[in-house]
């Protein structure tokens, strides 16, 4: 069983979908700690109902990133962390979790990378009219989204969809994506 840590900075319906994922028996993880960058994020919320360990930090009251994620290491380390798994963490990597996590860190991107990195990649994809969307899930780098690709899934845009059918669709997407992915890799499938 792998000993995973779930980061996110928001709603944190990824989080809940893979902790779902896990309590169905589906994929063989424990998720033993969620880091939270966003001390009013509603996913601390979540996690405080799943009883799942949450360790909330402003990164603006560390002198440096590097202090900032230190003290994410240490944690992970204490708790035996194996794979670090970013769910709507909108936060850059550095070398301090980067070099002990080599090739351990997976995110998932709500667009067809390369296509439309960083934040808001749904308004993006839609502003510039694209036909085709989706889902990504990849390594994690030092850049924004530019890891190797791991899994992608599509959808034809259709005419008349609103932001709101598409944001839907999307999420409802990664839900499943993201566990099968994880699946795959951890077992050494993928
Ligand atoms: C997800 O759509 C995820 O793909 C995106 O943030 C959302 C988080 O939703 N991540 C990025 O844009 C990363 N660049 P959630 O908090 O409900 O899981």
């Amino acid at each position: 069983m792998k000993r995973i840590a779930v980061f996110a900075s928001g709603t944190g319906s990824n989080f809940e979908a893979i902790h779902d994922s896990i309590l169905k028996g589906n994929l063989d993880a424990e998720i033993v700690l969620l880091v939270v960058d966003q001390p009013k994020a509603a996913v601390i919320e979540k996690a405080k109902r799943r009883q799942v360990e949450t360790l909330v930090l402003s990164p603006k009251e560390f002198p440096s990133k590097k202090d900032y994620e230190t003290a994410i290491l240490q944690r992970l380390q204490e708790l035996k962390v194996e794979e670090i798994v970013l769910a709507g963490y909108m936060r850059l990597i550095t070398d301090v979790l980067l070099t002990p996590y080599q090739n351990h860190i997976v995110n998932i991107h709500p667009s067809l990378l390369p296509d439309f990195k960083g934040k808001d990649a749904i308004g993006q994809a839609v502003a510039a009219g694209a036909k085709k969307m989706g889902v990504s899930i990849h390594y994690v780098d030092s850049g924004m989204d530019t890891g190797t690709i791991i899994s992608q899934e599509s959808f034809d845009v259709e005419k008349g969809m609103t932001l709101e059918e598409i944001e839907h669709r999307i999420h409802a997407i990664e839900h499943v994506l993201y566990s099968n992915t994880l699946k795959k890799l951890w077992e050494g499938t993928k």
